[in-house]
């Protein structure tokens, strides 16, 4: 389900530059499924990645706690680190599914094992 979420998501990329195409579908502890694509820019650095685009619509909509994220693409790449970064900020247990455009799984892993060590909210002083 996540996985068909994701290559619909994958459907709506708007990638003219690059011509990869990503889709990705997060999964809330709500049981809610927000889907993101990669949006590209003319001025290539303003581009937005499709797990970012998810996790901002699903925390646009009121949700902050995850379970996991399909993430597909023609070849099952895996996350970018601005991704796994921005992710990270929601907690370390998510589970990072990569799958290729045959339905192939290529990468399924917590994020903490894709990103040890990261800075996190706890670094921060509260006062
Ligand atoms: N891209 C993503 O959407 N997610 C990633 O984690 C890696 C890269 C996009 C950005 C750009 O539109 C294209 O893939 C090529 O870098």
């Amino acid at each position: 389900m996540l996985q068909q979420r994701a290559g619909e998501a994958r459907q709506q990329a708007y990638a003219p530059y690059s011509k990869y195409r990503v889709g990705a579908a997060l999964l809330a502890k709500s049981g809610e499924i927000y889907p993101g694509a990669n949006v590209e820019n003319a001025a290539y650095p303003v581009t937005m990645c499709a797990e970012r685009a998810a996790l901002f619509n699903a925390v646009t909509h009121g949700e902050r706690e995850f379970e996991a994220i399909v993430i597909v693409t023609e070849n099952g790449g895996a996350p970018c680190g601005s991704c796994r970064q921005a992710l990270s900020e929601f907690g370390r247990d998510l589970q990072v599914v990569t799958a290729d455009t045959q339905g192939n799984l290529h990468l399924n892993r917590a994020l903490s094992d894709l990103l040890p060590d990261s800075f996190g909210p706890g670094d921060l002083h509260s006062d």
